[in-house]
């Protein structure tokens, strides 16, 4: 580290100016949140370069669908673990979305020492390229909240649908970020390592950077399976006219956001960038979005689809019965607020879902191979962890 480069406490974070007006590096931004924060960017005027290794099937109709749009879209297919190619990629940036990761709990149980040089180790070569940097970018990284651990703790009644917390400050308001630390399953770790490493980069170097503890997110451009993204995951399967496995009994209750109002949430940072470095938000619908699983597949028949069967799996490892995010902290610093409701922003998910994959696909696995049917990529990353050299966006299909 150069003695120039940052600082060696908070009160040294550069104004907002600073990088307001230099390329914005998105991480994992071909996938479902950072397409959908880069094509507003794009929209907005900013010049956005992607870093992606595709590895997550289907990503790679997200790229093609930004670029049809966005001439000014710069990309670099490559992997986080490769600390050259991050630096590349951050050389200039004025912010940093770090959001490529390792994503699902159930992967990481089986595959655990890949989750955590995904998540961990991709997320230091992204503190590193953007500690080390001529003028250090802001970083802002999608923490999760399995980094609360499984909450047994909490007193629980089981309602009909759901499960709602005894204790009356949660019930009102949510889990805050008070809530002491409890890493469960590699993923919890990896993550939770992320996240620790992401605020102490801004307490011990000065590194504008915070975290965002996000819920259960949702929407358009999401290629949702049994591991990751449940919402679409259900939907995908009702559009298939298949059933659907719950694991657990289907009460456990999360707070669904739908993806603009967490796009917002990153656009207001800008303008607090003092206010919110080196801190931790939780971020969700809250409690006026708590929904549990069941209550979920209940609104499908809204949509015009027949409810899915559904059969129930034993609890998977670590899985919380309700998690809903207290937002108050992020509301207060910033003003931002949630705003699209279930019904809605299912609505636009399955509009989305069906015209993307709904015509051709015949089973759900069809669904999460259809969206793969592109040309493959010269340079990809494959699962072996190698990274080629970072291909410019030439190489990527339309
Ligand atoms: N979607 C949610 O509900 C949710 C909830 C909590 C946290 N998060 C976090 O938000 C971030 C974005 O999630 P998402 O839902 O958009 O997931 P996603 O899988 O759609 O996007 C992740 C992207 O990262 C890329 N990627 C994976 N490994 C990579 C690597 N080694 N190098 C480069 N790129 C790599 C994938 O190809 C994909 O495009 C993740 O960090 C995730 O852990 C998401």
């Amino acid at each position: 580290m150069t003695a120039t480069n940052v600082g060696t406490s908070l009160g040294s974070v550069a104004p907002d100016s600073d990088s307001a007006e230099r390329a914005v590096l998105i991480t994992g931004g071909a996938g479902f949140v950072g397409s959908n924060l880069a094509h507003r960017l794009l929209g907005d005027g900013h010049r956005v370069m992607i870093l992606d290794n595709l590895s997550r099937p289907g990503v790679e109709r997200n790229l093609a669908w930004l670029r049809d749009q966005h001439d000014a879209l710069e990309v670099i297919v490559g992997d986080v673990r490769d600390a050259s190619v991050v630096r590349t990629a951050a050389r200039g940036a004025g912010r940093i979305f770090h959001f490529a990761a390792q994503v699902a709990v159930t992967t990481s149980l089986d595959d655990p020492v890949t989750d955590f040089e995904v998540n961990a180790r991709g997320t230091l070569n992204v503190l590193e390229a953007a500690r080390t940097a001529e003028r250090p970018p802001m970083v802002v990284l999608t923490s999760t909240n399995k980094v609360y651990g499984a909450l047994d703790d909490l007193t629980l009644r089981r309602e009909a649908g759901r499960y709602q917390p005894a204790n009356p400050t949660i019930s009102r308001w949510g889990v805050d970020e008070g809530r002491p630390l409890e890493f469960h399953t590699p993923y919890g770790c990896s993550k939770g390592a992320a996240d620790q490493y992401v605020l102490d980069y801004a307490h011990s170097y000065g590194l504008p950077a915070v975290v965002f503890r996000m819920s259960c997110i949702y929407g358009p451009r999401q290629m949702g399976t049994e591991d990751q993204g449940w919402v679409a995951h259900f939907l995908l399967r009702a559009l298939a006219g298949e059933p659907v496995v719950i694991y657990g009994d289907g009460r456990q209750v999360r707070d669904v956001l739908f993806i603009d109002d967490l796009v917002e949430a990153f656009l207001a940072l800008d303008g607090n960038r003092q206010a919110v470095t080196g801190r931790a938000f939780n971020i969700g619908g809250g409690p006026g979005q708590a929904v549990s699983l069941l209550d979920v597949i209940d609104t499908i028949p809204a949509l015009g689809l027949r409810r899915p069967d559904v059969t129930f799996e034993a609890w998977r490892t670590g899985d919380q019965r309700y998690y809903v995010s207290d937002t108050r902290a992020f509301a207060t610093v910033t003003g931002w607020r949630q705003r699209v409701g279930v019904a809605e922003g299912m609505s636009a998910l399955h509009r989305w879902l069906a015209a993307f994959v709904g015509g051709r696909a015949k089973t759900t696995r069809d669904h999460v191979d259809g969206l793969s049917d592109v040309v493959p990529l010269a340079g990809a990353v494959g699962g072996n962890g190698k990274t080629g050299a970072g291909q410019m966006h030439g190489q990527l299909p339309r």
